[in-house]
């Protein structure tokens, strides 16, 4: 017997090489548990169906057990014919209660027992990954509300664009997180699905009851088609582009702190905790937590394309390609659940200078407001900016700031300029203008704080 699961229409063995090449044990042992969960129901199902006695499913359901019990003790003695973890598991069921190990594998395939295998341990993973998540947005939302008043350029095109207020950046990032928390719900749900009792591709000719192995793994609901159920990996490519966006937010909110820490900006500063230092530079603090963030993005970037090179050029149903999906799901969840809490920590140990943020505020951010004060006293929009720009002009060709305008001096660009203008140059004064709803004022950070929290309470 040549210990393959397979091996009855084979006389000529497999070239060594071959062997290592088609081998994924030594990255789908992670689905050890999954894998024994799996087949622990089906027993039950293959019991229901007449095809082994209760006495049988007793005895297999005690020996899965006990493999189980060996992965988690680190005991589990891998051979070389183990080719996946799938062959590893009945091979040791067998060592373990002899004959009626072979009785497990009735009507299933590898196929549909794969992507079950596969559905559970991302259906954990999903729930470990959603829990970061809401932890970095908890973070973040806490951070927010006790740094609400303090002030900062905010910048369109890396220009300085308007006055904001420092929570209303954090907010900025914690709302788009939120989004990629409600996305992984959807996927969640659409991997919450049940393959088992496809076969290989035809189905399962034996009467075993779907139903019975849904409820037995606690699925939402059961695939409609064998060929598709044995072959979909679409809540793996899901999964890789749910990562991918969420990495693109966290990679964008890495970079504008990497610029924040600068000491050009020193707006912040990374806790050391979360620095690195340079063997030749001695002053070098460097945010080497926020630039492997930053660079993560791109290795799960690479792994969702990865996967739909792989998918686009097969024919339907299985084909061993497929193998392939699970390092990309490994790989991706082993980043995301690493860079959730690295983020997590950077925000929570990260320092603010406040006093640089209000420093770095010059009266030319405030044209905007200037045109909006004109609006109020009555001109058209179109004609304000245009007022508005002109003393920018003007006080760019005196070489003084837009605050130094006199107002004799703005009266030549409009009449409708008095001395209430000087309201205008006030930066707090102007935030809390921003009132409508998801704007910077007081009043709608801290709706957009209720909002957000509201979310994670409904957790
Ligand atoms: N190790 C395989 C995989 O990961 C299991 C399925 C093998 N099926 C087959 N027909 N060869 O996809």
């Amino acid at each position: 017997e040549s210990g393959k699961l397979w091996g009855g229409r084979f006389v000529g063995a497999v070239d060594p090489i071959m062997e290592k090449f088609n081998a994924s044990i030594a990255y789908d042992q992670h689905l050890w548990e999954v894998d024994v969960q799996g087949s622990k129901a089906y027993s039950r199902g293959l019991e229901k169906a007449g095809l082994l006695t209760k006495a049988e499913m007793d005895q297999i359901l005690h020996g899965l057990d006990k493999v189980a019990e060996e992965w988690a003790q680190g005991t589990f003695k891998l051979n070389c014919n183990d080719e996946d973890i799938h062959t590893a598991n009945e091979r040791r069921l067998k060592e373990l209660i002899g004959e009626t190990a072979g009785k497990l594998h009735t009507g299933r395939s590898r196929n549909d027992q794969v992507v079950t295998d596969l559905r559970l341990w991302l259906r954990q993973t999903c729930s470990t990954l959603s829990g970061l998540l809401w932890e970095l947005i908890r973070t973040m939302v806490d951070r927010a509300e006790a740094e609400r008043d303090v002030l900062f350029p905010g910048y369109t095109h890396l220009q300085r664009a308007q006055p904001i207020r420092w929570s209303h950046w954090i907010l900025s990032h914690a709302v788009a997180l939120t989004r990629d928390s409600e996305r992984l719900l959807e996927v969640r749900k659409r991997i919450n699905v049940l393959p088992l009792g496809s076969g290989a591709i035809a189905g399962n000719p034996l009467g075993v009851d779907r139903e019975l192995l849904r409820a037995e793994l606690n699925f939402g609901a059961i695939t409609l088609n064998s060929m598709d159920a044995t072959s979909e990996r679409d809540f793996v490519a899901e999964f890789l582009f749910w990562a991918s966006l969420c990495m693109t937010h966290l990679s964008r909110m890495a970079e504008d702190l990497i610029l924040y820490c600068t000491k050009e900006f020193s707006f912040v500063q990374l806790s050391d905790a979360y620095s690195t230092g340079s063997s030749l530079m001695p002053q070098k603090k460097n945010p080497d937590s926020l630039e492997l963030i930053r660079s993560k993005a791109g290795r799960v970037f690479g792994r969702c394309a990865g996967l739909l090179m792989t998918l686009k050029g097969l024919p339907s149903t299985y084909n061993k390609d497929l193998q392939e999906d699970k390092e990309a799901v490994f790989e991706v969840s082993d980043t995301m659940s690493a860079v959730l809490q690295v983020a997590t920590g950077v925000i929570s140990t990260l320092q603010i200078h406040q006093e640089n943020m209000g420093q770095a505020l010059s009266p030319d951010m405030l044209a905007t407001d200037l045109a909006y004060y004109l609006v109020r006293k009555g001109m058209p929009f179109r004609q304000a900016h245009e007022a508005s720009g002109k003393a920018v002009f003007m006080a760019e060709t005196k070489g003084v700031a837009l605050n130094q305008l006199s107002l004799q001096e703005l009266q030549t660009i409009s009449p409708l300029f008095s001395g209430d203008v000087s309201c205008v140059w006030d930066y707090g004064h102007s935030v809390e203008q921003y009132g409508a709803l998801g704007g910077t004022a007081r009043s709608s950070v801290d709706w957009q704080i209720r909002q957000v929290r509201a979310l994670l309470q409904a957790q």
